[in-house]
């Protein structure tokens, strides 16, 4: 990781820090946002960051990490319009920051969907209407040939999971649907999305290193015990290779059939074969494990987080980041893996214009280690993103817990470099 080949860098997603409604369509978030006790803090992302603003200084400031790549998302409402063509004042908008980007010599890893679905498409049933696959691809089709060669890696989408369990399933994300018979029929559509885009993109940007990235909270059981091991598994598979194995075995996991059949997607002839269609690489998105006992009355039951925690109630524990890929390894033919985003919550202070975030060092410090043990176990891993650039809007938590390297003052919108941030810089800058 300490060879000059070994890429870093830092993420963010647009809905997360942008701001500038005004210059776009509503997406699925902004609804969901003005709807009573969705946001901790009954925010939304009206502002943000302001980054459609401050995006120079912004791009100047990752600059001053020292970082050779910013991980972005591309918002759908902004560059596509409701009648399906570009909209050329945001594909502008981003054409500027990608320019700005290469002269400062940083790669730009751009992701077309971190979330932020057009409502007009929600409205016509979102990622349970099969249709919006299509339009996913119409989207990347238009917008890859809009940005060039100007993109270094385009991912498809980010954690479909999120999209998919937490979106239409509990109910805890945008736009808040709930039911069991929904999650998986979403997730189809999502996958289908991806393979749809993946071969426009090889087609349009066949220089770019071309993927997806699915987010893994590693489940474990709670002991030795037969059922509570075999609850963990069912977890694993409903949570996490639920979204790996269509791509790489060009099916679901097994339990597909224990499911009701009212709960499993629809599934048409070719699709698994697009869905599997061959990736340049897979990001990786790491953050927490979950612990996992049987329940009669259910296929599992995850347990609350113990040990010790991150301002989020994540619990830190990076032997399971070590584990995760090495697992997946032994699993599947991977390509070579990104790890996207990874990073942790802190209560941060701001005391005298710094923010002495030695917690977050440490979580840094733990996963980096364990990453490292991951790749001399054999794993091929190409790069390493923290999550996150700056603090941001938080999704559900709104902006109550702050991820950021680099603190933001919401009412000054200033940008404070926190200790995390330099003991990043150091670590890039010391490299061979
Ligand atoms: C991930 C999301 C990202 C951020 C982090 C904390 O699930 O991709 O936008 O919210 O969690």
């Amino acid at each position: 990781m300490l060879s000059k080949e070994f890429v870093f860098g830092v993420a963010t997603a647009a809905f997360q820090i942008e701001g500038g409604v005004a210059d776009r369509l509503p997406c699925i978030w902004d609804t969901f946002c003005s709807e009573p006790n969705k946001i901790k803090d009954a925010s939304n992302g009206d502002v943000a960051c302001d980054h459609y603003n401050k995006w120079q200084d912004d791009v100047k400031l990752i600059s001053s990490l020292g970082v050779d790549a910013y991980r972005l998302s591309i918002s759908w409402p902004r560059v596509i319009t409701e009648s399906g063509e570009l909209n050329q004042k945001g594909v502008n908008y981003y054409l500027a920051i990608l320019d700005e980007l290469a002269k400062h010599n940083i790669k730009a890893f751009v992701t077309l969907y971190h979330w932020d679905l057009p409502q007009h498409l929600e409205n016509l049933g979102g990622w349970l209407n099969r249709e919006t696959a299509y339009k996913f691809r119409e989207y990347a089709d238009l917008i890859s040939k809009a940005f060039g060669d100007r993109v270094h890696s385009y991912a498809t989408l980010n954690e479909p999971f999120c999209s998919a369990y937490l979106g239409y399933e509990a109910g805890i994300h945008a736009p808040g649907k709930t039911g069991r018979e929904n999650g998986k029929k979403a997730a189809h559509h999502l996958l289908l999305a991806h393979g749809l885009a993946m071969e426009v993109l090889n087609r349009n940007s066949p220089n770019a290193i071309n993927g997806i990235v699915l987010n893994f909270t590693p489940a474990y059981a709670v002991d030795d015990m037969e059922e509570n091991i075999e609850a963990a598994k069912f977890a694993d598979d409903y949570f996490n290779q639920w979204y790996i194995k269509p791509l790489f075995d060009g099916k679901y996991p097994e339990i597909l059939q224990q499911l009701p059949e009212n709960c499993r997607p629809d599934i048409s002839p070719e699709d698994m074969k697009i869905i599997s269609h061959p990736i340049d690489f897979l990001g990786i998105n790491f953050y927490t494990r979950s612990v996992y006992r049987a329940n009669p009355d259910d296929f599992f039951e995850e347990l609350p987080a113990t040990g010790q925690l991150t301002d989020i109630g994540w619990e830190i524990y990076p032997q399971a980041f070590t584990h995760l890929l090495t697992s997946l390894n032994n699993l599947y033919k991977l390509p070579p893996i990104y790890i996207t985003e990874n990073g942790a919550a802190m209560a941060d202070e701001i005391v005298d214009n710094e923010v002495k975030d030695l917690d977050r060092i440490d979580y840094y410090q733990l996963h980096l280690l364990a990453l490292n043990e991951a790749i001399t176990q054999g794993v091929n891993v190409h790069g390493y993103f923290a999550w996150s650039l700056m603090d941001n809007f938080e999704w559900a938590e709104g902006y109550l817990k702050r991820f950021g390297i680099v603190h933001v003052d919401y009412h000054t919108q200033v940008r404070t470099i926190k200790s995390s941030g330099f003991a990043y810089k150091n670590l890039i800058s010391n490299r061979r």
